[in-house]
């Protein structure tokens, strides 16, 4: 939790400008009710005037000084406060990207959202408080007491055993506020998630009429959070007028003490005038604590987030044996007995897989929904490591690659097309860093999106994602097919990415992807992309059912033959497989 303040070093001269000018401040304040003192004594008791116009005078240019003095420490205090919280957020962001999966999954995005967001901005608050005021509410409770010792030590003593008692009070808050405060952005996390959700998913929402339930259950989220949050500032609304009660009782007595050694002669009006004054500034002081407290309690909590999500060790990183010289040439793949279990699941969802690919082939994978094909093609490009097994590329273990070269041979199409807020240019663009106009036009044309682009408003400047123009399933699917093809892959991979096209355009993509020589997997359910495929691997339950050519699968795999029979009418299954439906089975 210490790092993220530390992160306030870089600050460090503005942040001694900016206690400087405080102290200035702070000082002109206590030198205040010393000067009212000398008035009352010397110049209004003795009815001299001289003296108060001197010392008028003199409060007048003190003022002065602390309001520029004030003035001056805003400016500081801004500067290091919006400084410092640009840095944190740059830093969880930039931590959050080094993430692997593994990592995401203990992170929900919505609570990585808070923490990047509310968090950063309760820390924002508290260094640019403790920057103009909270440094000054001690140091005037502490002046406060001495420059009364310094009037009259005597008087000040009531003072002085009033202090420990406040001091003791104070920390039992901060620290009872410190966990409570956590638990509110615990609440807040929550809140967050169920209204992400729902903004995600407004379109099932209406369609299942289920209103009414996502609004009761945002109110819960919501009720939770404010009942958190109230019974946390209960305590700081309590502490207060706790707090002021003990001083109330203090000046009280100094008031009762004080008259009666004036009346003895052996204390001066002024001096009791001067030490209740110091004893109000303490009280008043005392209401600004309670905010401080109730500020550093959040911004303990929050900071505590932040430290969580900066300290994650990041699992998947490179190893010693890493060969920095490594990079996709040909584009072979091949697996070795692989097994591969989710972190957070209990069963191997991938158990001894072998086949291997040769260069510039195609490898069709099929198999029933949750038989392990996206978890499969997701140990190439390393997103998650194998428990067992070897993956290999050109020869040699993914782990010897470092992680950019490997990634960087390697098109990725995701069961699930992912658009970002831009132009089309932008997100086909986006596949490879300064592609050109050439570049994304041609992958366009291949991804058989070139014409549909063309009919948007905008052609290849129109906007996509949120606020922009809305696009089918398959139009999307296409665009993230461009996206990957920008990038000159050696190694493809298409998850299900031509599910939403026609037998046709998928007939056209095929034929396209022929041309970029790069060996290529793609997982389908349909027979018909599949025939087009070099060979073709069937999964069931995460085992390899068979691996061959579809015309040897048609002799070795039922599952295959299946599959065939079930897509085909009798017409077409005999011509694909050259045997009449019945002696098949
Ligand atoms: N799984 C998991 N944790 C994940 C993703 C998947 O435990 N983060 C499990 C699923 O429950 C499933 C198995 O892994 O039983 C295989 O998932 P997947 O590889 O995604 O299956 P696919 O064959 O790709 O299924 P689909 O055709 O539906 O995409
Ligand atoms: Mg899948």
């Amino acid at each position: 939790m210490w790092k993220v303040f530390s992160y306030l070093k870089a600050y460090r001269l503005a942040i001694a400008a900016a206690l400087f000018l405080t102290l200035l401040e702070l000082g002109v304040e206590l030198l205040q009710p010393l000067i009212m003192a000398k008035i009352i004594d010397q110049g209004i008791l003795k009815s001299d005037l001289g003296v108060v116009k001197l010392w008028g005078g003199v409060m007048f240019g003190l003022a002065i000084i602390a309001f520029i003095a004030g003035v001056a420490n805003s400016f500081f205090s801004a500067h290091v406060s919006q400084n410092y919280g640009f840095d944190i957020r740059r830093r969880v962001f930039e931590k959050v990207q080094s993430f692997s999966f593994v990592n995401f999954n203990k992170f929900p995005a919505s609570s990585l959202i808070t923490r990047m967001t509310n968090d950063v901005t309760q820390l924002q608050n508290t260094v640019f408080m403790s920057l103009r005021i909270m440094l000054r509410a001690p140091l005037l409770l502490a002046g406060g007491v001495i420059m009364s010792l310094i009037v009259n030590w005597k008087l000040a003593m009531v003072l002085v055993v009033a202090l420990p008692i406040l001091l003791f009070f104070l920390s039992w808050v901060l620290k009872k506020a410190g966990t409570m405060f956590r638990d509110v952005q615990d609440k807040l996390d929550g809140v967050n998630r169920v209204m992400r959700e729902n903004l995600m998913g407004m379109r099932l929402i209406k369609a299942f009429l289920r209103r009414d339930h996502e609004s009761d259950r945002f109110e819960q989220a919501s009720d939770e959070l404010k009942t958190k949050t109230v019974s946390s500032l209960r305590l700081i609304e309590v502490s207060i007028p706790a707090l002021l009660f003990v001083m109330n009782v203090a000046i009280l007595l100094i008031l009762w003490i004080g008259t009666k050694q004036v009346s003895l002669g052996s204390i001066a009006v002024g001096e009791v005038v001067a030490i209740v004054n110091y004893s109000f500034r303490i009280s008043s002081v005392l209401t600004i604590i309670s905010f401080i407290i109730m500020a550093f309690s959040r911004a303990k909590a929050s900071a505590h987030r932040i430290g969580e999500v900066l300290d994650t060790e990041v699992d998947l990183s490179e190893s010693a044996d890493t060969d920095q010289s490594l990079a996709i040439k040909k584009g072979v793949v091949e697996f070795k007995h692989v097994t591969f279990q989710y972190p957070e699941s209990e069963v191997a969802v991938l158990q001894d897989v072998s086949f291997s690919v040769k260069e510039g082939e195609t490898l069709a994978i099929m198999g029933s929904t949750g038989s392990g094909k996206t978890s499969l093609v997701q140990l190439i490009p390393r997103l998650y490591e194998v428990n067992d097994g070897q993956v290999l590329v050109d020869g040699q273990d993914v782990k010897l690659y470092p992680i950019e070269s490997l990634r960087n041979g390697i098109g990725v199409v995701p069961q699930e097309a992912v658009l970002f807020t831009g132009s089309v240019t932008e997100n086909i663009g986006w596949g490879k860093e300064h592609a050109t106009e050439e570049e994304v036009v041609a992958a366009a044309k291949d991804a058989q999106i070139h014409e549909t682009i063309e009919k948007l408003p905008n052609k290849y400047e129109t906007r996509v994602g949120q606020r922009g123009v809305n696009l089918s399933g398959g139009q999307k699917q296409r665009l993230s097919i461009a996206r990957a093809l920008v990038r000159q892959p050696k190694i493809l991979m298409l998850d299900d990415s031509t599910s939403a096209l026609d037998l046709k355009t998928e007939g056209k993509l095929l034929t396209a992807l022929r041309k970029y020589s790069c060996t290529t997997f793609i997982i389908t359910q349909k027979i018909s992309t599949a025939m087009e495929a070099n060979r073709i691997l069937i999964l069931d339950d995460g085992r390899v059912e068979a691996w061959g050519t579809h015309e040897e699968l048609l002799k070795t795999s039922p599952l295959y033959v299946k599959m065939v029979q079930s897509q085909f009418g009798e017409e077409e299954f005999q011509h694909v497989t050259g045997f009449k439906q019945t002696s098949s089975t």
